[in-house]
């Protein structure tokens, strides 16, 4: 951020604190987003108290939690029919240990999964003998890089699996685990084995994915992606690539109007890829512009997208410090890509049998 936009973020911050003063219209629960609130309190369930400086004055109500659209709707379409929260990064979060890897998510894994993320980014290294979680360079693990044990997240995943036996998680990996069986081997240690989505039930050629409900009646509810080629062979960890196309990451993913592949990826409108996922956050997370990036210019996004990949909405949509918003934020874009996916509707909730939302087409 340049000086000129510090001081400006500075000026905001002070009118904003300025008008938080003006007394709440609610409180004890009964906020609705985008109302005024002195605390967590005050909102509704499913939102929280926060300020976004850049994007309104004060503190308001904004949503926390997703809309699981299995509940919400059913879970007897194919995988490929539902769209899901990602969270890029999901391990880069404070620990409070001194690091020079910046952090992109704010909150523990299990209250990403808790909140209704489905899909965690993950960066694997070999670090210290054991597979690392571990933002660096050129596929080397460092002290000031690594931010923990992958099995400490592997079994925070366990855990919500376990207790949440309806749930799917995918995760996906930028893997640069060398060793033989790295990978396999703490999955086995962290007990996530019994989950496994196997690779040979993955479409190839564009086909549907199987039925959620059947992924959950066969306990296959953990789909593992890495970007390493050779594992699929070795290890039967389904490459990435050869299921999903993604536009591209970073700023470079930012231009309004503009949804282009990223590298590893094919076209995006290659339908031999039966998932789709759209990336939206800067290159450098900055915690001030993110609530910004996460609103109306991620939907924007979306909608760019689904034309580049051929009429097709996104199954997965990655954001950093993904319940930063304006609103409605990640949350509201999932529900605008489940309610397209499920009855084209712009709002999941207009999906609902009995529904009182109206259908925006
Ligand atoms: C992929 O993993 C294998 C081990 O299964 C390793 O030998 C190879 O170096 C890895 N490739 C890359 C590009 O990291
Ligand atoms: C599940 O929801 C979809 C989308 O609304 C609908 O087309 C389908 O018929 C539903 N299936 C069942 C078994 O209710």
């Amino acid at each position: 951020m340049g000086l000129e936009e510090q001081s400006f973020v500075l000026i905001t911050v002070v009118v904003a604190v300025l008008f938080s003063f003006a007394t709440a219209s609610c409180s004890n629960g009964e906020c609705k987003v985008l109302e005024e609130c002195a605390n967590n309190g005050a909102c509704q369930s499913g939102e929280y108290c926060f300020s976004c400086p850049l994007g309104f004055v004060g503190s308001r109500c904004v949503r926390s939690q997703i809309s699981d659209q299995f509940k919400l709707v059913n879970n007897s379409l194919p995988f490929n029919k539902y769209a899901f929260l990602t969270t890029h990064n999901a391990f880069a979060i404070d620990t409070g240990v001194p690091r020079i890897a910046p952090t992109n998510q704010e909150d523990s894994i299990s209250q990403q999964l808790n909140n209704g993320a489905r899909a965690l980014m993950l960066d694997t290294y070999d670090f210290k003998g054991e597979v690392w979680l571990c933002h660096s360079f050129r596929g080397n693990c460092y002290d000031s890089t690594a931010f923990g044990p992958a099995i400490d997240t592997l079994k925070e995943i366990e855990a919500f699996l376990s207790t949440n036996p309806g749930e799917i998680v995918t995760l996906i990996l930028e893997d640069y685990v060398k060793a033989q069986n790295g990978l396999t081997k703490v999955f086995i240690d962290s007990g996530l084995m019994k989950y496994w989505f196997p690779l040979k039930n993955m479409p190839k050629n564009g086909q549907d994915w199987p039925l959620v409900s059947d992924m959950v009646a066969n306990n296959q509810r953990l789909i593992v992606f890495t970007s390493n080629k050779s594992k699929e062979d070795t290890e039967e960890i389904a490459y990435q690539w050869n299921y999903m196309v993604e536009n591209q990451y970073g700023n470079g993913g930012m231009h309004a109007g503009s949804c282009p592949n990223r590298a590893e990826s094919s076209a995006l409108d290659d339908k031999s890829k039966s998932l789709v996922l759209v990336n939206y956050f800067e290159s450098i997370p900055i915690k001030q512009t993110a609530c910004i990036h996460n609103s109306q210019p991620l939907i924007d996004m979306l909608q760019t997208c689904f034309a580049a990949a051929g009429n097709r909405w996104s199954n997965f949509v990655a954001v950093d410090f993904y319940k930063r918003s304006e609103g409605g934020g990640a949350f509201q874009a999932v529900d605008l890509l489940n309610g397209k996916l499920l009855c084209g509707c712009n709002d999941v909730h207009a999906c609902t049998p009995g529904s009182t939302s109206p259908c925006t087409m």
